[in-house]
């Protein structure tokens, strides 16, 4: 049986269990790829239980953030990640083809050593009506690399490239273990196109993780474009969706999943920004970094915030949407960073303080909260060890 069938089979024995056995409604939903995801409404903990103990399937991982619960198990080729989110007691089935997740449970650091995260400068000069683009670089003790997306535009590129020329200090070449694409918008994937066709030659990569959209007209080409560029360029590197929920160790690094775009089915993803994989990184003294990518409307960072509580609390912010649109002062008051990275020009930084639409969020972030330290990605690259549990210069 082809591993579509397979999903399917799955996914419609657990409905009619759901649905007939125990009286829940459900609902199924057609994610990237051959992946359906199962949701169902008025679940509590102890159907999350039961529903897991009948999967039959072999625990693989397993992660609890507040009360929100979080298993991966196998069942034959397929994986099946099941989650339960406590506010909305929803319970929420993923099945898709087995795949090679680095998980990690429990904190295992390679080292004690700090990594160090690189703000990129963009090319600003070069797009006028686009002051935004993200590019940040986390540098690991064995000397590799995570990135999180790169920025627009070709020469965005060459700027990575260089960077990870100049800091490599592997005797065996380049190596990014993670690169991670927050969401599908070319000012966060653009340069990483540019960079896969030019460069993939010269720079190793170990994982990628993506989690495209394909009930979001505008993520079309973003699918297309950047899944082929990676199989064609990088057939040996494994190719990973991630859920929230999913804690990856890559050296002396965690990075746990918050949020993504399956969290707000059922209802549709309305704005593409708001398909935006929001991680938390967590380094060997505790230091946090949340990356929230473009996330922009208000409801899902309600969402987000109901779903995450007080586990938002970070040191480092990188302000959501480039500080345009969607943190909310909710939001802000739970994750009271003492540092915040708004990836914009500082024209465009002057612009956001002055402007009514943008005023009371960034307000309230920076001027409410016990924010020491506001870093733009103009001016060059900017570095920071992630070593600060409290600011320090
Ligand atoms: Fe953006």
């Amino acid at each position: 049986m082809k591993s579509s069938e397979q999903i399917r089979k799955i996914i419609d024995e657990a409905f009619a269990w759901l649905e007939t056995a125990h009286g829940v409604s459900a609902r199924v939903f057609s994610l990237y790829g051959e992946a359906l995801e199962l949701i169902a409404e008025n679940a509590g903990l102890s159907l999350y239980e039961e529903f897991c103990s009948y999967l039959n399937g072999q625990r693989r991982y397993e992660n609890r953030i507040l009360n929100n619960l979080y298993r991966l198990f196998s069942v034959g080729e397929l994986d099946i990640y099941v989650y339960y989110t406590d506010s909305e007691h929803r319970l929420r089935a993923v099945v898709s083809p087995r795949s090679a997740y680095p998980l990690a449970e429990e904190l295992n650091f390679t080292s004690n050593t700090a990594p160090t995260l690189s703000v990129l400068n963009m090319s600003y000069e070069l797009q006028p009506s686009h002051d935004n683009g993200l590019g940040l670089v986390l540098t690991l003790d064995d000397g590799s690399f995570v990135i999180y997306d790169g920025g627009f535009l070709e020469s965005d590129a060459d700027r990575i490239l260089n960077f990870l020329t100049q800091r490599n200090t592997r005797t065996d070449g380049i190596c990014i273990t993670a690169w991670i694409i927050t969401h599908g918008h070319e000012d966060h994937y653009g340069a990483f196109v540019w960079f896969l066709k030019k460069y993939h030659d010269l720079v190793k990569v170990k994982y990628f993780l993506l989690n495209p959209v394909n009930h979001c007209g505008e993520g079309k080409d973003y699918l297309a474009t950047v899944s082929e560029l990676i199989d064609l360029y990088y057939a040996d590197a494994t190719k990973l969706i991630p859920y929230t929920g999913m804690k990856f160790q890559f050296q002396n690094v965690r990075i746990e999943v918050l949020f993504t775009h399956q969290d707000i089915l059922p209802l549709p993803v309305t704005c593409f920004n708001d398909a935006s994989t929001i991680t938390k990184i967590t380094s060997p003294d505790g230091t946090t970094l949340l990356v929230t990518g473009d996330i922009q409307t208000r409801s899902r960072s309600s969402l987000l915030q109901n779903n995450m509580r007080e586990y938002m609390k970070s040191d480092i912010l990188q302000v959501p949407h480039h500080g345009d649109s969607g943190g909310t002062p909710d939001l802000y008051d739970l994750i009271d960073p003492h540092t915040v990275i708004y990836s914009t020009s500082n024209d465009k930084y002057g612009r956001i303080r002055g402007e009514d639409w943008a005023l009371a969020p960034n307000d309230f972030l920076l001027k409410k909260m016990q924010v020491k330290r506001v870093i733009l990605a103009d001016d060059g690259i900017k570095d920071i060890s992630l070593t600060q549990k409290t600011f320090s210069d």
